[in-house]
């Protein structure tokens, strides 16, 4: 089956009971059974529920993994898969990650005796040089979030597999209709499903899948453990926002290919870091590693104040956290999504105040070309 095929067609399909097309939203707690443990597959929803198994079955089979995990948000998709590791343990993490990530890892997971590193994952030296014998996974997003840096999943996977550690990535910018990390060798792969495969700004979710059917029984157990799951009802949205996935990346993406060349090519904006442009330094690396460059961009207008106005003066644009929606969505890094990161270190990376990032929507593009013209004016 190929991709478009199955993102209708993969996963659990419909109601084997009614024949109903669409997979019904089980809204339900508990199972009755027939005997002690004696059921049907489900005894309780926090373990299992079946509209949250046939998104679970339906992201598996789109990143080629053995199990699907569905969490209440990104953020307990990530806080499970960490909670896999020890007091004690190490782990690496790219130092351009969301800054939620950051702050999870840096102000939560750290507290309760995770030892963590923030390196630069394009730097594969720095990336070996920063593994201890107790290191237990790195954690990479490519391309990274806000700087759009591409990282070499597969050579990150060699390094990882060499040293008998686990590679995780975040997939949400590019989503598995462009990447698909599991085939590259990592042997995790999280997503924001608020983002592009929720894509309409309606629901708050977290999938997991693993390559391997024995780190999904740990996942599992965290999943069940700690019970940070995805209702049913989102569960059903999710499944029927990502059907739509195939036609709604084409045109995100050939709207922000027609924005960045746009943008690139005025001289009132300093820097244009978008992996479709050919000038972009990991151009080749994404082409090499992903069938497409998704549609997040950022630029620098060169100043705080100059960005504040532009995002005052967008009509189209949507000033939002988020990204990832139907609806063009722009925001402020330094301000916004990577606030919790100390300004010293935003500084260090690179994450400038006149940093603009903008999600593109699937509107017109040429309407969203003269909302910006006119707010850089
Ligand atoms: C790349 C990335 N990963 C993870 C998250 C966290 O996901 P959520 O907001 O669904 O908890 C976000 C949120 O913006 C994100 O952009």
């Amino acid at each position: 089956m190929r991709l478009k095929t199955r993102l209708i067609h993969g996963g659990i399909e419909g109601d084997p009971l009614t024949g109903a097309v669409s997979v019904p939203i089980y809204q339900v707690s508990t199972y009755k059974q027939e005997a002690i443990g004696k059921h049907k597959g489900y005894e309780y929803s926090r373990t299992g529920n079946p509209t949250r198994h046939a998104l679970e079955t339906y992201i598996a089979e789109l990143e080629g993994g053995a199990r699907g995990f569905a969490f209440a948000s990104g953020m307990a998709a990530l806080s499970s898969v960490l909670s896999l590791f020890n007091k004690g343990d190490h782990i690496i993490v790219g130092d351009d990650v969301y800054g939620g990530t950051y702050r999870v890892v840096a102000r939560v997971f750290t507290r309760l005796g995770l030892e963590a590193d923030f390196v630069d994952t394009g730097d594969l030296a720095a990336v070996e040089r920063a593994i201890r014998p107790n290191t237990k996974a790195i954690i990479i997003e490519s391309p990274t979030n806000p700087l759009l840096k591409v990282t070499d999943i597969a050579a990150i996977a060699q390094i990882a597999r060499n040293k008998g550690v686990l590679l995780a990535v975040d997939n949400t910018f590019m989503t598995p209709y462009w990447q698909n990390p599991l085939d590259l060798g990592a042997d995790i792969v999280y997503h924001s499903a608020t983002k592009y495969l929720g894509g309409h700004s309606d629901v708050v979710a977290g999938l997991v899948v693993t390559k391997m059917n024995e780190l999904g029984d740990e996942l599992h157990f965290v999943q069940n453990a700690v019970g940070g799951i995805l209702g049913p009802q989102d569960s059903w949205l999710l499944l029927r926002g990502m059907k739509t996935l195939g036609v709604r990346m084409e045109e995100h993406e050939a709207n922000a290919r027609a924005i960045a060349d746009w943008l690139a090519e005025r001289s009132d904006i300093s820097r244009v870091l978008y992996p479709g442009l050919k000038s972009h330094p990991g151009h080749e690396l994404n082409k090499k590693q992903a069938r497409g460059f998704g549609a997040m961009i950022s630029f620098d207008v060169g100043s705080a104040s100059r960005a504040e106005e532009v995002l005052t003066k967008v009509k189209y644009f949507t000033l939002a956290e988020s990204l990832g929606a139907v609806e063009s969505l722009i925001g402020l890094p330094a301000r916004m999504t990577h606030a919790s990161i100390p300004p010293e270190r935003r500084a260090e990376l690179g994450i400038t105040d006149g940093l603009i990032r903008i999600s593109v929507g699937i509107e017109d593009v040429e309407d969203l070309i003269e909302d910006l013209a006119q707010a850089l004016k």
